[in-house]
């Protein structure tokens, strides 16, 4: 399926000012290419997905997140977040409800943050998005344990397909740990529908991260990021040129790169065997060691591909570009339910 022409969205505004109650909404993300070797300044390409967590806020007494105070101190990243904001932020009840499962490569946290956010940012003035991109990285680090990229904050944050470290055109955000740099850039997005296949294992980002970084600090890990790169800068052109074909053949190079850094699993490698007819190239997305595999399905075969995930036991999903990164809810609006049926002539 392709959507013609490519498209590149315009950063959507950032987020109002706003009275309490207020709800945000925040994409989760795939990684297509260069999961793990971003995190050493290499190139990703990743897409924001139309599957949202969803952060309702209303003023309150206490802070709470789904009507537990004791949240509030257990959630790393709520904890993180207050941490952040100090003392001074006004007590809100949060509600957080999701389509994207925890801790399986699809960006729940990041998401989570990103709505968490902009509840916050709603009730004190608002805020751009590269600031929010900027205190979401922060917050994500901060409840990682410090390691990480700031790929999954961009995705939710911008919304659409994005080239970390890679591609052409202006820079929409740049983020650094004083080590490394990454420069966010928009691709233009084919429009094509993605497969997701949750393997049903949560995975842990960071023992996998520093896992990885171990495999790297090897005399050859210089080389192996250097392959990274070179098959993620040939998948940003390939996904620009609307070239499916060659997408696929790359997305399964990754996915033998990330074999050989050790954070695929049998599970996974099962997955990807058994949705192999139906696709166009397969790896998995996001740390690995568990978590899901994302597809690119052949022409026309989106729902086969679906199909072979979940009869080989995934939770699996078709999807596709959220354009827009993290944003308000509009209010109800009482005139509008209240309008009485129009007039007949
Ligand atoms: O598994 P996830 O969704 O947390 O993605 C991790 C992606 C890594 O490149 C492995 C880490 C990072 O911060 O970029």
């Amino acid at each position: 399926m392709s959507g013609g022409e490519g498209t590149v969205p315009a950063v959507g505004a950032g987020i109002p000012a706003r009275e309490y109650p207020v709800t945000a909404r925040a994409p989760g993300k795939a990684i297509l290419f260069g999961e793990h070797a971003v995190v050493h300044g290499r190139p990703e390409l990743l897409l924001a997905i139309d599957l949202h967590t969803q952060v309702t806020a209303h003023r309150a007494a206490a802070w709470s997140l789904n009507r537990r105070t004791a949240a509030v101190r257990e959630n790393p990243y709520l904890a993180a977040l207050l941490a952040d904001a100090g003392p001074g932020g006004r007590p809100l009840a949060l509600t957080a409800v999701s389509r994207l499962p925890r801790a399986s490569g699809l960006g729940s946290s990041a998401a989570f943050v990103a709505a968490l956010l902009a509840v916050v940012a709603a009730g004190s003035g608002g805020s751009g998005r590269a600031a929010l991109a900027g205190r979401g990285y922060a917050v994500e680090r901060a409840a990682q344990g410090g390691v990480g990229s700031p790929g999954d904050t961009a995705a939710t944050v911008f919304g659409g397909l994005l080239a970390i470290n890679g591609g052409p055109g202006p820079v929409l955000w740049e983020a650094s740990d004083g080590k490394r740099s990454w420069a966010v850039r928009r691709v233009a997005d084919p429009g094509w529908t993605w497969v997701i296949g949750y393997s049903g294992t949560p995975h842990d980002t960071a023992a996998t991260v520093r896992a990885v970084g171990r495999r790297l600090a090897r005399p050859d890990g210089e080389a192996l990021l250097d392959r990274f790169a070179a098959v993620a800068g040939d998948g940003i052109r390939a996904v620009a040129a609307e070239d499916r074909d060659r997408v696929g053949a790359l997305l399964d190079e990754n996915q033998r790169l990330l074999a050989e850094i050790g954070v695929s699993t049998p599970r996974l490698e099962e997955l990807l065997e058994a949705v192999r007819p139906a696709s166009a190239g397969a790896k998995l997305t996001g740390a690995g060691a568990g978590g899901s595999v994302v597809v690119l399905p052949r022409a026309g075969r989106e729902i086969e591909a679906v199909r072979r995930l979940a009869r080989a036991g995934a939770i699996a999903l078709a999807v596709r570009t959220a354009p827009g990164g993290v944003t308000l809810l509009e209010p109800p609006d009482p005139e509008g339910e209240a309008a009485p049926p129009a007039e007949g002539p």
